[in-house]
C-alpha cells in the first residue's frame, strides 16, 4: 500500500510551501513542535466551515484582536458578537460559537478539551471541527475530511466508488496516511495542496510532490476524480 509514503513527502513539501495563514504558526516555530492556540484554531475552523480563506482572513483578525482568548469572547455581548460576524453569513455559526465560548469559559476553565471525542460534545462542532481542531492543536492523530481533501484522496488512490458512496473508504485511506507525528501539519498540508495544486480543473502536476504515489496521475486520468454519482 501506498499510505505510509506520502506524509513525508507532502510534510517536506508543507515545510517549504505551506500557506501563510493568521491562524497557522510559522514554520520556524512549527518545526520546533510549537503548535498553535486551540481557542485561535477553533475559531478559525468555525469561521472555515462554509466562507473561503479570503473571507475569512480580515474576519479573524478582527475578533482575534478585540477579543483575544476564549474567555474574553465568553464575556462578550451577543449583539457585539452577531455584529462582528455581519457578513460572514449563516448565523447560527455565530449562536453557537458564543454558546461555545461560553461553555469553555465556564465548564472548562477556559481551556477547550483535549481530544476529538470531547470537542464533538460542544456547540457547533461535529466530526470535520472536531478532528481538525484536535489535529492542529493538539497533536492527535486522526483523520481530517473536508472537501479538498476528499478530492485529493480519491485521486492518490484512484477511488472508483462514486460520491458520496466513496466517503467511508476515503476515511479509511486518510486515517491510514495520517501519520503520528505533526497529523495536523498533514491534514493542514492536505488542505493546501487540494487548493493551491490539486484542484478542481487542471490541476498542476508538475508542482505535486506526490505525483510518484498519486494512481490517478499514473493513470492520466487526475480530472476523473471524485466520481460522482448520476444524478
Ligand atoms: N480550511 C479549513 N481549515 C483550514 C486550515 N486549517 N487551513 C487552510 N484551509 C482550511
Amino acid at each position: 500500500d501506498i499510505s505510509r509514503h506520502i506524509a513525508p513527502s507532502l510534510l517536506e513539501w508543507y515545510d517549504r510551501h505551506a500557506r501563510a495563514l493568521p491562524w497557522r504558526v510559522g514554520p520556524a516555530e512549527g518545526a520546533r513542535g510549537v503548535r498553535p492556540d486551540p481557542y485561535r484554531v477553533w475559531l478559525s475552523e468555525i469561521m472555515l466551515q462554509q466562507t473561503t480563506v479570503a473571507a475569512v482572513k480580515s474576519y479573524f483578525q478582527r475578533f482575534t484582536a478585540r477579543w483575544p482568548t476564549v474567555e474574553a469572547l465568553a464575556a462578550a455581548e451577543d449583539g457585539q458578537v452577531m455584529g462582528a460576524w455581519a457578513g460572514l453569513g449563516y448565523y447560527a455559526r455565530a449562536r453557537n460559537l458564543l454558546a461555545c465560548a461560553r461553555r469553555v469559559a465556564g465548564e472548562h476553565g477556559g481551556r477547550f478539551p483535549g481530544s476529538a471525542a470531547q470537542l464533538k460534545m460542544l456547540p457547533g462542532i461535529g466530526d470535520y471541527t472536531s478532528a481538525a481542531i484536535a489535529s492542529i492543536a493538539f497533536g492527535e492523530r486522526v483523520a481530517v475530511v473536508d472537501g479538498n481533501i476528499e478530492r485529493v484522496t480519491t485521486r492518490l488512490h484512484a477511488i472508483e466508488t462514486p460520491l458520496p458512496a466513496a466517503r467511508p473508504v476515503i476515511r479509511d485511506h486518510v486515517d491510514a496516511m495520517t501519520p503520528g507525528k505533526r497529523p495536523g501539519d498533514f491534514a493542514q498540508a492536505m488542505m493546501d495542496l487540494g487548493a493551491t495544486i490539486c484542484t478542481p480543473r487542471k490541476p498542476a502536476c508538475v508542482l505535486c510532490p506526490l505525483t510518484g504515489p498519486c494512481l490517478a496521475r499514473a493513470q492520466g486520468r487526475q480530472e476523473a476524480f471524485p466520481v460522482k454519482a448520476p444524478k
